[in-house]
């Protein structure tokens, strides 16, 4: 086994305080940074695209930070940047959707993921609304989980969000999408 290299910048933990806010006195190098993002690209990913309904229509981002949580009550928790759009709808409370892709559904995430990409997004006959919580869904994905804000908490420049699960529907065959280095599996 390789050895491992790492601890080249300060440790991060309580880096950030109740609000968020890191504390800069212990910022990790940038060759810190590198290596975590390095990493990251070997963490492979399911990815889904969040929708909810915006003040003048929907409203929908790509992520892969979706995690199961707990399944009394069934939850799970995303991780969402403060500057996406698609932030203005996670307050307490308010319903959204995560739509699990599936392997053939790249061009759809890819128009999800790219901010030079929003008028791609809700395009096709691939969306319709959901009759009963509303919600733009996304037909032949992996499956649409039906969620309310449970709780947010401010970490750096994202929200971790809870999301209580209200309805799940399935789609087909099991066959996800994964993101993994840049590109998807
Ligand atoms: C595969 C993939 C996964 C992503 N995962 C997340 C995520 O978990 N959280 C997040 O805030 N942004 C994530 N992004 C970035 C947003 O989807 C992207 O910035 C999007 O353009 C934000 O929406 P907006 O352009 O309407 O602000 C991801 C992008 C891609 C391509």
């Amino acid at each position: 086994m390789g050895a491992l290299v790492f601890l080249k910048g300060a440790w991060p933990c309580d880096a950030a305080d109740r609000e968020g806010r890191l504390d800069h006195a212990r910022s990790p190098s940038p060759e810190l940074n590198e290596d975590f993002r390095a990493a990251m690209r070997r963490l492979a990913s399911a990815v889904g695209v969040l929708t909810a309904n915006g003040p003048v229509g929907p409203l929908g981002m790509a992520a892969s930070s979706i995690t199961s949580l707990t399944i009394e009550p069934p939850s799970l928790l995303v991780c969402v940047n403060r500057s996406a759009t698609f932030h203005s709808c996670m307050n307490e409370g308010r319903s959204f959707c995560i739509n699990l892709l599936s392997r053939d559904q790249r061009d759809i995430c890819d128009a999800f993921g790219s901010p030079a990409r929003r008028n791609e997004r809700f395009v096709g006959d691939c969306w319709s609304v959901d009759p009963s919580s509303k919600l733009p869904v996304l037909a032949d994905a992996q499956a649409n989980i039906v969620c309310v804000v449970s709780r947010t908490f401010p970490y750096g420049t994202h929200s971790i969000v809870v999301g209580e699960v209200s309805d799940v529907r399935l789609g087909g065959d099991i066959a996800p999408l994964i993101y993994q280095n840049g590109g998807y599996l």
